[in-house]
C-alpha cells in the first residue's frame, strides 16, 4: 500500500550518475552537495569538455557554484564512460539519459537501455539502478531484465523508479527543496536506500514502480491541463473585457485549486510538458483507457500560438510582408533552452504567413531559425512594424515604453507572454494586445441572453427588483 512519510536524509553513498543533462547534472551536483560521493558520466564530448573545466554546459542558476564546491570537496567527478570510474564502492547508479519521442510520439528508450546495460556490465557488487528519466509505466521492470542480462554472474541489480520534478531555470532549488520525493521499488529495503539519498524532511511517497512512473506523467499532464484551462479562461476574459490575471488569482487562491500554473500565455512548451502530454495519451490508448481531459489540454495548447497570430493579423491588417520584432525565443524565461518553444512556434507561424521576423533573446540556443537575430532588444525593435513579446524575460518587462514607442516603426504591440504593463505602454501611444487582458474588446452581445429571457417573460417588469430576485 502507498504510504506518505518524511525523508530522513540519513546516509552518504557512492553514487554513479549517467547523463549530464538538466536532470543528471543537477542531481549529481546536488548529491555531492548533500555529502554523497558522486561520479557523473557523460558520453557526449561537447557536453563533457566544459564539465571537466568546471563549467556547466547548461544555464542553470546556482549550478556552477555547487560544481565548484563539489570539485574542491573532491566529492564530484566527471568521466566519459562507466569503465574506469571505479565501480567497486558504488551501491547506486542513477540513469538520467534522454528519452526523446520517436516518430510515433512514443518515448525512445534506446539510450536508457544502453545506460542500464553499461552500468550493469561494470557492476562488481549488488547494485540499485535508479531511473530518473521520464518513462512509461512498466519500463523499469523491462529495464531490470536488461540489467539482469548484462550483469556479471552473482551480481543482483534492482531497478527503482524515482522520477525528478525539477523545473529548468530552478533546477537546483527544486532538487534541494522538493515538494515531494517519489520512490517506486519492488523491495522495501531498496526503497529505503534510495529515499536516504535525498534531502531530509521532504514528504516521501513510496509506491510500486508503475505507480512512480505514472506519478511523473500524471503530474506533468495535470500542469498542462491547468495552463490550458487558464488559456481558456483568458480567452473568455478577452471577450468579456475583464482581466484574466485577477480572475485566475480569484480562482487559484482557493487552496483546492492552487494559484501556480494558471498563467495564460502562448501555450506551454519545453522538453517535458508537450512530450509527457502525448506520452500520457499514448499510455491511455495502450491501456484502452481514454485520457480525454489531457487530449483537450493539448488541443487548446495547439491553438494558442495561432490565436496570438490572429491578434497580430487583426492589429496589422495582415502580417504578410511586414517586419515584426520578436522578443524571446527560449521556451520560458531564465533558461537557454528553446526546445518546443511557444516563442519559436509563433516565429515559425509568422514566417509561414509571410512576415519578416527579427528576434532577440538574451540566452536562447536555437539550432535552426529562419528569422534574423539581433544582439539586443532595441536593435530588433528599430523600425519594425509591430512588436511581439513571446517570452516573459524580466529585461522585456523593464523596457521603457517611451523608448520603444520612439524606435518602433508601427504602433502595434502584442504581449503574448504577459510580460508588459499594458497601461503604461498604451499611455506611450502604442496599441497593445495582451493575453487575457488589455485587448481593445467590444462588449459582445453573447453576455446578454439572461436579459433577453427576462424580457420575453414580461417586458414591462424587465428590471424590477422582485423579478431579478425571482431570477
Ligand atoms: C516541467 C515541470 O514543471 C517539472 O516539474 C518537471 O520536472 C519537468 O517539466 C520535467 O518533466 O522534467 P519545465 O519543462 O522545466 O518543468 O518547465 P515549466 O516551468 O513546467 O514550464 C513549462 C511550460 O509551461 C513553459 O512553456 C511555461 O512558460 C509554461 N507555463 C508555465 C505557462 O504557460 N503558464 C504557467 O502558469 C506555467
Amino acid at each position: 500500500m502507498t504510504s506518505v512519510e518524511m525523508t530522513k536524509g540519513a546516509a552518504s553513498h557512492r553514487v554513479l550518475v549517467v547523463g549530464a543533462g538538466y536532470v543528471g547534472l543537477t542531481s549529481a551536483v546536488c548529491f555531492a552537495h548533500l555529502g554523497h560521493d558522486v561520479v557523473c558520466v557523460e558520453a557526449n564530448p561537447d557536453r563533457l569538455a566544459p564539465l571537466l573545466e568546471g563549467r556547466s554546459p547548461i544555464h542553470e542558476p546556482g549550478l556552477e557554484e555547487l560544481m565548484a564546491e563539489g570539485a574542491s570537496s573532491g566529492r564530484l567527478q566527471f568521466a566519459q564512460g562507466v569503465a574506469g570510474t571505479g565501480m567497486s564502492g558504488v551501491e547506486v547508479a542513477l540513469l538520467a539519459v534522454g528519452t526523446p519521442p520517436d516518430e510515433n510520439g512514443d518515448p525512445d528508450l534506446t539510450q536508457l537501455a544502453a545506460a542500464a546495460r553499461e552500468v550493469s556490465a561494470h557492476a562488481v557488487r549488488d547494485l540499485v539502478v535508479v531511473v530518473k528519466s521520464t518513462v512509461p509505466p512498466g519500463s523499469c521492470e523491462a529495464i531490470e531484465l536488461v540489467c539482469a542480462d548484462a550483469a556479471p554472474e552473482g551480481v543482483r541489480i534492482s531497478v527503482v523508479s524515482s522520477p525528478e520534478f525539477l523545473r529548468e531555470s530552478r533546477a537546483v532549488e527544486d532538487f534541494l527543496a522538493p515538494d515531494r520525493v517519489v520512490v517506486g521499488a519492488a523491495d522495501p529495503e531498496v526503497a529505503e536506500l534510495v529515499a536516504d539519498l535525498y534531502p531530509a524532511g521532504v514528504p516521501l511517497v513510496k509506491t510500486d514502480r508503475r505507480g512512480a512512473e505514472l506519478i511523473k506523467y500524471a503530474a506533468n499532464a495535470f500542469l498542462a491541463v491547468k495552463i490550458s484551462f487558464a488559456n481558456e479562461v483568458a480567452a473568455l476574459c478577452e471577450s468579456l473585457g475583464t482581466e484574466a490575471s485577477t480572475v485566475l488569482l480569484g480562482v487559484g487562491l482557493d487552496q483546492r485549486i492552487g494559484k501556480d500554473f494558471l498563467r495564460p500565455g502562448p501555450g506551454y512548451g519545453g522538453s517535458c510538458l508537450p512530450k509527457d502530454v502525448s506520452g500520457f495519451q499514448a499510455l491511455g490508448r495502450a491501456m484502452g483507457t481514454p485520457t480525454r481531459v489531457v487530449a483537450a489540454a493539448e488541443e487548446v495548447n495547439d491553438e494558442a500560438s495561432r490565436a496570438a497570430l490572429m491578434k497580430l493579423e487583426m492589429g496589422l491588417g495582415g502580417v504578410a510582408g511586414k517586419l515584426v520584432a520578436l522578443l524571446g525565443l527560449a521556451f520560458k524565461p531564465g533558461t537557454d533552452d528553446s526546445r518546443d518553444s511557444p516563442a519559436l512556434r509563433l516565429a515559425e507561424l509568422l514566417i509561414a504567413s509571410g512576415a519578416r521576423v527579427r528576434a532577440y533573446d538574451p540566452l536562447a540556443r536555437v539550432d535552426a531559425f529562419a528569422g534574423e537575430r539581433t544582439a539586443d532588444a532595441m536593435e530588433a525593435i528599430d523600425g519594425a512594424e509591430a512588436l511581439v513579446v513571446a517570452t516573459a524575460w524580466d529585461e522585456f518587462s523593464a523596457l521603457s515604453a517611451e523608448a520603444v514607442a520612439e524606435r518602433l516603426g508601427g504602433r502595434i504591440v502584442l504581449d503574448a507572454a504577459g510580460a508588459l504593463d499594458l497601461e503604461s505602454w498604451a499611455e506611450a501611444g502604442l496599441v497593445v494586445y495582451g493575453i487575457g487582458r488589455g485587448a481593445p474588446v467590444a462588449f459582445h452581445p453573447v453576455v446578454w441572453p439572461p436579459l433577453r429571457w427576462a424580457h420575453q417573460r414580461d417586458s414591462l417588469a424587465l428590471f424590477q427588483d422582485d423579478e431579478v430576485a425571482a431570477g
